[in-house]
């Protein structure tokens, strides 16, 4: 198992635009300091609020070793805790999406409020405090419809995320007039960062997505852009429609690449990701002004990519579980006015991205198996076609850098 000395020597030695090193992507040391310097310091966006509509509803995931819990209280705010017991430390909630009145702990039920406050413990005598037991609060925000938490005791700035995607996501109306059509969650047998490299490039894709392929150009010149206004003829041109029907569309990033937004067409007109590429849901989303709207593409490491769509909205959430196993939660986000078998047929909505993720699965999964071999060295990226792996990777590098670093030894008196 690799010390952070180690795994800084590792990071330190890799020639520029090559994949890591074997360890980074299977040892458990390597995994543990990705979930101390990453997973819990970074936002990860957990759930769309359409998920959790109503008071009382709630939603939990596990980002390594701490249960989160996000919950609507009775004022509609959505907060998130720490899902773990002030008694004994029991996990609070166990199912992945629920309702409750209260939060009732399974053990010996005590029963804390919607925000958190211990109500009420059962024989714990007149000098018990319950004010001092209530729930950890976990970091959490609601960006027009997508909810962020974050582990950390002071969280990173989010403004300037805040700033682009609020706007950017308005017109799919996603915090109010949105609900979860499908839900499906895999496990990928990979390294989560082979998971977001693998996403985050189509070299693969005429090898692996036939039915993505569809609506979905894998010209790297159609998806690649270095600015507002630099990008393909083909995304000049939708961004100055969207413009003139006031769809924020063009591209915007943080300086480190940490998160992207930008509208792109999908091919030839396509209209969603279908077998059929015309929309699979007849009432489009929000305020979306034409069906062929092509797709807001938003991507914010470590934990989700995303398309939006005019007919419908797909969120991804990936999670940690070990060095080599990675969970992958994708949802279809609908019109809530939309109603199954007579607005959408869900087999229509779902098929192109359930075949895409399985597809996505194999390649990641084969990708693990490689690495684990002692003959693996890592190789270089294509600058045309890998871009977007080139921008995680350096991404990664220079944040696990920065933070293994020991502090500068403080001068000798
Ligand atoms: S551990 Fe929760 S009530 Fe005892
Ligand atoms: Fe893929």
């Amino acid at each position: 198992m690799l010390n952070n000395a180690e795994i800084l020597s590792q990071l330190a030695s890799r020639p520029g635009n090559y994949s890591l090193t074997r360890d980074l992507y299977c040892d458990q040391g390597a995994f543990q300091a990705d979930l101390e310097q990453i997973w819990y310091k970074e936002w990860l966006f957990a759930i769309p609020s359409c998920e959790i509509p109503k008071t009382g509803n709630y939603a939990t995931l596990q980002v390594g070793a701490y249960p989160v819990l996000i919950v609507r209280g009775g004022d509609g705010k959505i907060r998130a805790f720490h899902n773990v017991c002030r008694h004994r430390g029991q996990r609070l909630c166990s199912k992945a999406t629920g309702s409750t009145a209260k939060l009732v702990c399974p053990y010996h039920q005590w029963t804390y409020e919607l925000d958190g406050k211990l109500l009420y413990a059962r024989d714990m005598g007149d000098d018990f405090d319950a004010s001092k037991f209530g729930l950890k609060t976990v970091h959490c925000v609601d960006l027009n419809g997508m909810v962020f938490v974050c582990l950390a005791q002071v969280p990173p700035a989010i403004g300037e995320l805040a700033k682009s995607l609020i706007p950017y996501l308005a017109p799919s109306g996603l915090l109010a007039d949105a609900k979860v059509a499908h839900s499906s969650t895999i496990v990928e047998k990979g390294n989560w960062k082979l998971v977001i490299e693998n996403n985050r490039e189509c070299y693969h894709c005429s090898g692996s997505h036939p039915s993505l392929c569809r609506t979905y150009s894998d010209n790297p010149l159609m998806t690649v852009m270095e600015g507002p206004n630099a990008a393909s003829p083909e995304i000049l041109a939708h961004w100055d429609r969207c413009d003139k029907a006031g769809m924020p569309a063009r591209f915007v990033s943080q300086a480190d690449m940490q998160w992207r937004l930008a509208r792109v067409p999908l091919l030839d007109h396509a209209e969603s990701f279908t077998m059929s590429t015309k929309s699979a849901v007849t009432r489009l989303m929000g305020g979306m002004p034409w069906a062929d709207a092509g797709s807001l593409m938003f991507y914010h490491f470590p934990s989700s990519w995303n398309h939006f769509l005019a007919d419908h909205a797909i969120v991804f959430r990936l999670l940690p579980i070990s060095p080599t196993e990675t969970e992958v939660t994708t949802k279809w986000l609908v019109h809530k006015d939309a109603v199954e078998g007579k607005d959408y047929d869900l087999e229509k909505l779902t098929e192109v991205w359930l075949s895409t993720n399985d597809e996505d699965r194999r390649v990641v999964e084969e990708n693990q198996n490689g690495i684990r071999s002692p003959a693996y060295e890592p190789g270089p990226y294509s600058k045309t076609q890998e871009e977007g792996v080139i921008h995680f990777v350096d991404w990664y590098v220079s944040l696990m850098k920065n933070r293994l670093n020991p502090a500068p030894a403080m001068a000798a008196e």
